[in-house]
């Protein structure tokens, strides 16, 4: 063969490989996304809510093909956990996951769910929230524009403080103890005997550490994750409240879906929600684990000292659910 056409052989082999490659990149090309949504998480990266959200946006980007992304802010890159649902209200954020002390301010029904003690363990209470009462709050926050999505698990709150150890209900007297911004947080520490200082998530840290509040109350893993322990050394198991979360969608953003897309977000909310109470339920025990190998002093509360407490809260029942008498019926008979 002359050289010549063995040249032309070869570039023509070449030119039909460079096609070939064209066809597998254009084939394996990801599509660009049609939608491209942020998700507010107050939490660091580490923590089980924030890695229920990464989870949630991996799965929405998988059984979409990559259509729907999910921008994932953590560590309230987005804002406080106030503004976020009033920018969700709007549309300014799409997605998040918050307490529910902080939706029950614009959905005041939703106070119902996190009253001081209404459940007797977790066990009741994801009776409560996986049912038909669950499901009516999560349709509730349509309300005030927004799509409630799936529960996600916060466990149970308790006081803890840098000046004593907590065993009963006297010794709560006098103390300034951050809460939640929340009417219903502040009127329950007051009702206990305390000074009740409402702050930001954020705030907390400083304020234990400068001395401007003695206390504050929350689950161990939050206590632990924002080196809360480092300051508050006594940590008194006393599990006042059950504050659930919820994962929520702006309603505009919503209202933007096709019922398909609507569906696998819905799905893949549920799937996040059942991960996170996975991880929830391990993180409890590392992170107590964690405050008492860092010489955490942990109290509990004698039976008696129980019905102290929830004797003292009642006030709060008239106030903030007299008008919800037959759902919270409904909760202690489940
Ligand atoms: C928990 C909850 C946060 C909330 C915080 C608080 O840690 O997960 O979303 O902000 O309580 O006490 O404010």
């Amino acid at each position: 063969m002359k050289k010549k056409h063995i040249a032309l052989i070869l570039a023509a082999a070449v030119m039909v490989l460079a096609g070939i490659v064209i066809v597998i990149k254009t084939i394996n090309k990801k599509p660009e996304p049609e939608y491209v949504f942020t998700y507010a998480e107050n939490q660091s990266d580490g923590y089980p809510t924030s890695m229920g959200a990464y989870y949630f946006a991996s799965l929405v980007e998988e059984k979409t093909n990559g259509r729907i992304k999910i921008l994932v802010y953590t560590s309230g890159k987005l804002g406080r956990e106030a503004d976020v649902v009033t920018q969700m209200r709007y549309g300014g954020v799409d997605f998040a996951r918050v307490s529910l002390s902080q939706l029950a301010e614009f959905s005041p029904a939703l106070n119902v769910l996190q009253m001081p003690y209404i459940y007797n363990d977790a066990k009741h209470m994801w009776s409560v929230l996986d049912g038909e009462i669950g499901d009516y709050f999560l349709n509730l926050v349509s309300e005030v524009d927004l799509y409630g999505l799936s529960w996600y698990d916060a466990g149970a709150r308790s006081f803890y403080n840098s000046l004593k150890p907590i065993r009963k209900l006297e010794d709560l007297e006098g103390l300034k103890i951050r809460v939640q911004q929340s009417d219903l947080m502040i009127d329950m520490v007051e009702c206990l005997g305390a000074t009740a200082v409402p702050l930001s998530y954020e705030e907390v840290y400083s304020a234990l550490e400068l001395g401007s509040i003695d206390a504050a109350e929350n689950n161990w893993p939050s206590y632990e994750d924002t080196d809360h322990y480092k300051v508050a050394h006594y940590f008194c198991e006393d599990e006042h409240t059950r504050v659930p979360e919820m994962q929520i969608c702006s309603i505009h953003t919503w209202n933007l879906l096709s019922d398909e897309d609507k569906a696998i977000i819905r799905e893949c909310a549920d799937a996040s929600a059942e991960y996170e109470r996975k991880v929830w339920n391990e993180r409890v025990e590392k992170s107590r684990e964690t405050a008492i190998d860092n010489g955490v002093v942990v109290t509990s509360l004698s039976k008696k000292e129980i019905s102290r407490f929830r004797e003292k809260v009642q006030p709060i029942y008239e106030k903030y659910c007299s008008e919800y008498m037959d759902i919270l019926n409904k909760i202690s008979e489940q």
